[in-house]
């Protein structure tokens, strides 16, 4: 793995690939003979459910649903709205990682009150000590320590979510200062 003074690579793209395999392996078990609607949540969860949603063998749609977050406070609104009706409908809500749970807690809720027949989750990174709601996780990629994680989907100020993997930002300092500090390590500018 790779290692840069600023960040360093913590989870590799062959485990990634594998360990989404495994998650959309475990949803057609479970949702064999049912139709799916995934429903992934912008920007980040995008990579993650290109990948997971090929790996579905159940009959799926996928839809979209962009988020505004207010600050720390967990309050979130909608930016840009599903054109898919929910209800009665067996939704998987796909996230790119799950901090203090509150996001997710708003979105299951908001599933529900939408009228779906059932609400699960499929996040690839689970931030577990940083928890301040209790929130189910049906389809879990990683656990992860506090480390900010860019990467697959993941940013810093809206980049590194083409990265292939996922890095570890271990100079934070270095990075609030110059966002573009370990882009210009990895492509030369
Ligand atoms: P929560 O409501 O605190 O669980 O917020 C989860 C959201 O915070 C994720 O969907 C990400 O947008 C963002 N987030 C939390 N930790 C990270 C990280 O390490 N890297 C990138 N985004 C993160």
């Amino acid at each position: 793995m790779t290692d840069y003074p600023f960040a360093t690579e913590v989870i590799t793209e062959a485990d990634l690939k594998s360990r989404v395999r495994e998650l959309g392996e475990a949803i057609s078990k479970d949702y064999q003979g049912r139709a799916l609607l995934f429903v992934v949540i912008l920007n980040g969860a995008v990579l993650f459910a290109a990948d997971l949603v090929r790996n579905v063998d159940v009959l799926s749609e996928v839809d979209f649903l962009g988020l505004n977050r207010f600050g720390e406070s967990g309050r979130i609104g909608i930016a840009m709205d599903l054109s898919t009706p929910v209800f009665d409908r067996n939704v998987i809500i796909v996230e790119d990682i799950v901090d203090t749970g509150l996001t997710l807690t708003v979105l299951r809720r908001m599933m529900t009150d939408r009228g779906a027949a059932s609400v699960s989750t499929a996040a690839l990174f689970d931030k577990t000590r940083r928890r301040v709601t209790d929130v189910p996780i049906e389809y879990r990629g990683f656990e992860v320590g506090d480390e900010f994680l860019i990467g697959y989907g993941l940013d810093w100020q809206g980049i590194y979510r083409n990265l292939r993997s996922i890095w570890a930002v271990l100079d934070i300092e270095a990075f609030v200062q110059d966002p573009k500090v370990l882009s210009k390590q990895l492509h030369s500018g």
